[in-house]
């Protein structure tokens, strides 16, 4: 692929994609993946990890030779501030940190020489983020997978981002193929920042009972809301829910989360129902790309899908 943008020339990637972070999904090895293949492989980093789980699995993903990154999640580090220490001594080339007070972590990962991103779901959010001095925005529309914002989606919210911020913009939400990996470059992204398409992927850490509802899912199987956060007593702020595969859990909590936040059994149910690969009760976070996720396939495989991004984009010349 001959497409350069900011993002293959920060990085030296063949094609212009992060294989965005995914906890409990992506790790070392998705990462070390997804880098080999050309893009930049992100390792996503729960709040429930260690700073050990860190080393190791930034150790596996810098083993490919190839830039990689990792993805925090910024309500979680006021807790375990040692987090942030381990992903600085890693030193990846990227570094982002979303969903929360991010602004006050941005001055040391700067100075360690590394690329800050954050991912906004509204253009206010990307406004402020250009303000706090990340290096790019992440404009993450509400159809993708896992948490964020719902308020806009990725289209819509792209146009407005572009407009509104002079720094880069990666564009997150519902790209898995080619196609709309050259939609968001032809309106003037510098890449896509993707999830849900790696979710089918053998390199991946999801349980395989989880990957074959993946595997089974269409575009309408996914929903949005806070349900799994109240049953598992997550304290992610309100404004972050989480797009899953929608399950009977959910069916049976949607619109009841104040009842659910006192129903002691609940963190035990979804313990117990993870643990026994029961994912109509232990959830799935994935995106409404996930329809097009219909086969188990190599992160390389993936990667090598949006080289064609170029032919579509040549269409008009
Ligand atoms: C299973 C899953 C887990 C995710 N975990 C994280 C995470 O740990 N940190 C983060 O910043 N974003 C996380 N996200 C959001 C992704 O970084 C990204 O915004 C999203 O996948 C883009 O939309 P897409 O899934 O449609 O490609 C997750 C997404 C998914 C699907």
């Amino acid at each position: 692929m001959t497409i350069r943008t900011w993002l293959t020339d920060r990085f030296g990637l063949t094609v212009p994609v992060v294989g965005a972070p995914m906890a409990g999904v992506g790790a070392g090895r998705l990462a070390a993946a997804v880098s080999r293949a050309g893009a930049l492989g992100m390792i996503g980093v729960s709040g429930a990890v260690t700073p050990a789980w860190i080393e190791e699995q930034a150790g596996e993903a810098a083993a490919a030779g190839r830039p990689y990154g990792i993805g925090l999640i910024a309500w979680t580090l006021a807790r375990d501030p040692a987090k942030l220490d381990a992903v600085l001594a890693a030193r990846p080339a990227l570094v982002s940190v979303s969903f929360g007070p991010y602004a006050e972590h941005l001055g040391k990962l700067r100075a360690a020489g590394i690329v800050v991103v954050t991912q906004a779901g509204t253009t206010e959010e990307a406004v402020a983020a250009e303000r706090a001095g990340v290096d790019a925005v992440v404009a993450r529309g509400g159809e993708g997978g896992g948490h964020g914002r719902n308020e806009v989606a990725t289209l819509p919210l792209l146009q407005s981002v572009l407009d509104a911020v002079r720094v880069p913009v990666l564009a997150a939400g519902g790209i898995a193929t080619a196609r709309g990996l050259a939609a968001v470059l032809a309106a003037g992204a510098e890449g896509a920042w993707v999830g849900t398409a790696f979710m089918g992927c053998a390199e991946t850490v999801l349980p395989p009972a989880a990957a074959e509802r993946v595997l089974a899912a269409a575009e309408t199987d996914t929903a949005y809301g806070r349900v799994f956060d109240v049953a598992q007593r997550l304290d992610w702020p309100p404004e972050y829910g989480g797009r899953a595969l929608r399950n009977a859990f959910f069916e049976r909590w949607k619109g009841h989360e104040e009842e659910l936040a006192t129903h002691e059994a609940a963190p035990a149910e979804i313990a117990a129902a993870r643990e026994a690969g029961d994912y109509e009760t232990a959830c799935v976070y994935a995106g409404q790309a996930v329809g097009m996720v219909r086969e188990r396939r190599t992160a390389a495989d993936v990667v090598a899908g949006f080289a064609d991004a170029e032919h579509l984009l040549n269409r008009f010349r």
